[in-house]
């Protein structure tokens, strides 16, 4: 589609925190949009705004070309989209509920045999981000449907396309929302030890604490460097492994003479403790990742 054309119609099937935001932008960039969810009372608004209901799955499926769904989990994607196999040969169907690989592949092949086009996503913004390009959005799965919908997909937010493998997206998608929620595990044990004095955990955290992992960021490219460089990596590193055992020692000690719960401790750091310091690695961070992984050799 080039920019003279007329907006896609669209469909966007789930109402719910998400499915209401992408719905709202898609009729805010001016698309023909038909809405549908289990709760039909969710969809007042977007009427309100100019959406149109469908009364039926059959009939949002049928009301135009491009049908987005974004529902609370695939066992409730396939409940839904069943009744209406029937119609989605000739489709594009885009699915943005948050799933597994394994599933994303299952309905990639389900979309196939109903003769729909099929792209996974995953959405990696709030519902109040979507619409902006600071909102990005992984599609994975079938290129030619993500090349002629490019233009639609970035009215959601910065559309961007890792694979025609189906199950890159929930792949990276599941691996960044990892680095983040050990990222506020980690945050919430500093809060933690922190607030076991009397000290004001709001300064900490916007003075210290944000900029303190803002900055560490920077070593982020050292720990996706490959096994074969982390041994050199190690040996010229300016933060070697045995200081930072000791460090994190330090941290479980401290945390319990503070009267921090170790559930953070015994399953990441203290793990992470042994790991990089017993001398047979002798590497740095570098070798983190390859310690995490299980080995099917
Ligand atoms: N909200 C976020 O911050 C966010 C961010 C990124 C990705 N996502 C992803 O977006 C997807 C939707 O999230 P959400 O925030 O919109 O969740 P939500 O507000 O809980 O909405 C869930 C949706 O699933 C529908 N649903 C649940 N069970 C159903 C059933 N048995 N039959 C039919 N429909 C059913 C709900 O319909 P009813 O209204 O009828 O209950 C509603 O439309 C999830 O996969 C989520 O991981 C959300």
């Amino acid at each position: 589609m080039n920019e003279h054309e007329p907006p896609v119609p669209v469909t966007v099937i789930g109402l719910g925190a998400m499915g209401k935001a992408l719905a709202a932008a898609f009729l805010a960039a001016g698309h023909p949009t038909t809405v549908w969810n289990r709760s039909a009372g969710n969809a007042d608004s977007l009427v309100a705004d100019g959406a149109m209901r469908a009364a039926t799955i059959t009939e949002a499926v049928t009301a135009g070309p491009l049908v987005v769904v974004c529902l609370l989990d695939y066992p409730v994607l396939h409940e839904v989209l069943e009744p209406a196999g029937d119609v989605l040969a000739g489709r594009a169907l885009l699915n943005l509920t948050n799933g597994t690989p394994a599933q994303a592949r299952e309905t990639a092949d389900w979309a196939a045999q109903r003769g729909a086009g099929y792209l996974d996503g995953g959405i990696m913004a709030v519902p109040p981000m979507i619409g902006q390009p600071e909102a990005r959005v992984l599609y994975s799965g079938s290129r030619p449907v993500f090349d002629e919908y490019e233009q639609t997909l970035n009215r959601l937010g910065t559309a961007t396309y890792v694979g025609t493998d189906p199950g890159l997206a929930s792949l990276y998608d599941l691996a960044l929302l990892s680095a983040m929620y050990g990222q506020f595990a980690g945050a919430s044990h500093a809060l933690a030890l922190v607030g076991t004095e009397k000290a004001d955990p709001a300064e900490f955290a916007s003075s210290l604490l944000t900029p303190w992992l803002t900055a560490t960021t920077i070593a982020l490219p050292l720990l996706a460097q490959r096994n074969d460089t982390s041994t050199q990596a190690a040996e010229e590193s300016d933060s070697p492994p045995d200081m930072q055992a000791v460090a994190i020692a330090n941290i479980v000690t401290a945390s319990n003479s503070q009267n921090v719960d170790e559930a953070l401790l015994s399953h990441l750091l203290i793990p992470l403790r042994d790991l990089i310091g017993q001398s047979a690695h002798g590497r740095d961070l570098a070798g983190m990742v390859d310690l995490i992984k299980k080995t099917t050799e």
